[in-house]
């Protein structure tokens, strides 16, 4: 059966991604930092859905765990078919802060890695003539707060960029830009998304169902619930100073009091 590789398979939106892709019959490989919960969570899938799991125990802000995930994806045993990037987090720090070791952590994970891994998945399924990249993103890549946005708008750059690169080879890529996810997110980054209303919130599941709708389409974004792809369009088309309005207004609320 086809194998899929998903970065933070472990929790929220790669969880989603891991279950989901096992319902329909895909075998995989979860990458995370934990091990004891990566066993965990392999156990529970291949008891509920039947299905192999591998599991790479890899902190991808460090160069050697990213190449060896890199040589997981070109090797010609048991290929994979799907690479999923979702591992990342939230990041709660001034663009100030004399320490920056959250802020090239956050390039490392969410920026390099994404481009190792899918360059390296990229060159294997060309060579197959085949395959699917997926690349989470994020809805805050079009607004302003701080370096997660500018992360994130990589991501949703980049990935537009290998889609491109990749048309014709039989190689879909789609970008996801979430908006704000239930999952572990924010509690992991301190951050304090108490006071954000909860139609803004989507539930993991229902995302990633949608975000696999939208990649077997062959779309090259997918903005998940008809809410966030309204408010996408918005954010693509009032003027940058309102954007920079909102993200000041978002920003200041997410403060711990
Ligand atoms: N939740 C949201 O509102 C939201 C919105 C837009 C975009 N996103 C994006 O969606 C993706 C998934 O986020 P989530 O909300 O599902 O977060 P989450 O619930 O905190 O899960 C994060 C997953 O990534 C893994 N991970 C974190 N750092 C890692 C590292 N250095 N190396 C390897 N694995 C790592 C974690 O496992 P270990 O801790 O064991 O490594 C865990 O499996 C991220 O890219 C995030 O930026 C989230």
């Amino acid at each position: 059966m086809a194998l899929a590789l998903v970065t933070g398979g472990t929790a929220g939106i790669g969880h989603s991604f891991a279950t989901q892709l096992a319902s329909q019959g895909w075998d995989l490989v979860l990458v995370a930092r934990d091990s004891a919960r990566l066993n965990d969570v392999a156990a529970a899938i291949r008891t509920t859905y039947g299905r192999d799991v591998e599991t790479l125990t890899a902190d991808l802000a460090n160069r050697e765990d990213v190449m060896a995930v890199a040589d997981r994806l070109e090797s010609t045993e048991s290929p994979v078919e799907m690479l999923v990037n979702n591992a990342g987090f939230g990041i709660h720090a001034s663009l100030l802060d004399r320490d920056f070791s959250i802020q090239e952590k956050a390039l490392d994970v969410m920026c390099l890695a994404v481009l190792i891994l899918s360059g390296a998945a990229g060159r294997a399924m060309v060579a197959r003539g085949h395959g699917s990249i997926i690349n989470i993103g994020s809805s805050s890549g079009i607004i302003t707060t701080g370096n997660y946005s500018a992360v994130k708008a990589w991501v949703n750059t980049y990935t537009e960029g290998l889609a491109n690169e990749l048309r014709g080879t039989g190689v879909t890529v789609t970008a996801v830009l979430p908006g704000w996810v239930r999952t572990e997110f924010h509690a992991r980054a301190g951050i304090n998304a108490s006071k954000l209303p909860g139609i803004v919130w989507i539930d993991s599941d229902e995302l990633v169902q949608e975000a696999l709708a939208d990649h077997a389409k062959g779309k090259v974004i997918s903005v998940p619930t008809k809410r966030w792809n309204s408010a996408y369009w918005l954010g693509r088309h009032v003027p940058r100073c309102a954007i920079r309005w909102v993200s000041r207004k978002l920003s200041n609320s997410r403060k711990n009091p």
